[in-house]
């Protein structure tokens, strides 16, 4: 049984055959509308639980289509709406039920830790679909999202991220590492990635390029990333946090410094972090960002349930 956690826990050679299987599958769907099945079905009579703690649109959105593409299916569960959340039921008691009426379980949680404890009782693999120190599941479809509009293998490419060192970072981080990319971040000092995800960066033998100059950051990229500079698990003073970051706003003019097809990545939902000329226009491929989540996620279904080919 495979659970996809954390990039970082994940081989580069199994997160490469989810992106190649991805590829080969969206491409089989050119002419097919949303709910029609995959050849094959490869999870009939599967169900996919989802349960939020936290907000969500498009994860949820996106594992719907991808299960039922699979010909599988799925419920969404709000954890206030179980014992569980309600502080009646055990993790350990609802990882068995989960089990017993499930097949895969998607969780977005505000807990790590939680995670871990479901991972410890459940006999059904589990999917991290968003926790404070992670985000792989936007970050390995957003890894197939640059090369398919770059068309060239992502170790070949500069990437940027100008923003917060918040969960869709540290996930980035990891994938830089698993996939050999070049990664260079542009963030104010007191907001740089901490020393967890660091050590293990030079653990890894690799490097990634912090600037505290977004102009420095952005010099000849070819991807900016960016994301909200307040998380949903943010307990920060909002209006100061938001001040500090005032300086490394997304704009036309920080665009001259990367690149000249440059484009520009945003996981959604957005804030104040990039000017609508951005985030509407040319270079911006948020939509199709957004979409891909649908056929990656399809595949990280796949190599959960074993079927991976
Ligand atoms: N990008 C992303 O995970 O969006 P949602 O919070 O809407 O799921
Ligand atoms: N960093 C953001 C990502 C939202 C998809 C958050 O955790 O709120």
């Amino acid at each position: 049984m495979k659970h996809f956690i954390n990039l970082k826990d994940i081989s580069s050679r199994d997160l490469r055959k989810i992106l190649v299987d991805s590829k080969k599958r969206k491409k089989l769907r050119k002419n097919l509308s949303n709910l029609e099945v995959d050849k094959g079905a490869p999870l009939k009579g599967k169900i996919l639980i989802q349960m939020y703690e936290k907000a969500s649109s498009r994860t949820r959105l996106s594992f719907y289509l991808a299960i039922k593409q699979l010909g599988g299916g799925t419920i969404t569960l709000r954890s206030n709406e179980l014992h569980l959340g309600q502080g009646g039921e055990s993790i350990a008691d609802t990882a068995k039920i989960l089990s017993t009426y499930g097949d895969g379980f998607m969780f977005r949680t505000d807990s790590d830790k939680k995670i871990e404890n479901f991972k410890e009782y459940l006999t059904i693999p589990i999917i991290n679909g968003l926790s404070p120190s992670s985000h792989p599941t936007q970050v390995l479809s957003d890894i197939f999202t640059v090369e398919e509009i770059k068309k060239k293998t992502i170790s070949k490419l500069k990437i940027c991220w100008i923003g917060d060192s918040n969960n869709v970072l540290d996930s980035l981080i990891a994938a830089s590492v698993k996939f050999s990319f070049k990664l260079s971040i542009g963030c104010p000092k007191k907001f740089e990635p901490g020393n967890k995800v660091r050590n293990w960066v030079k653990k890894n033998n690799k490097k990634i390029y912090i600037y505290n100059n977004p102009k420095k950051a952005a010099l000849g990229a070819d991807v900016i990333f960016s994301d909200k500079v307040i998380s949903m698990n943010d307990k920060v003073n909002k209006k100061n946090k938001i001040l500090q970051f005032k300086k490394f706003k997304i704009d036309k003019k920080l665009f001259r410094y990367a690149k000249k097809n440059c484009i520009f990545l945003h996981c959604l939902p957005r804030g104040n972090e990039v000017d609508d000329e951005i985030f509407l226009g040319k270079k911006s491929h948020v939509w199709q960002q957004a979409l891909n989540r649908v056929h990656v996620q399809k595949s990280i279904l796949l190599y959960c349930f074993g079927k991976l080919r």
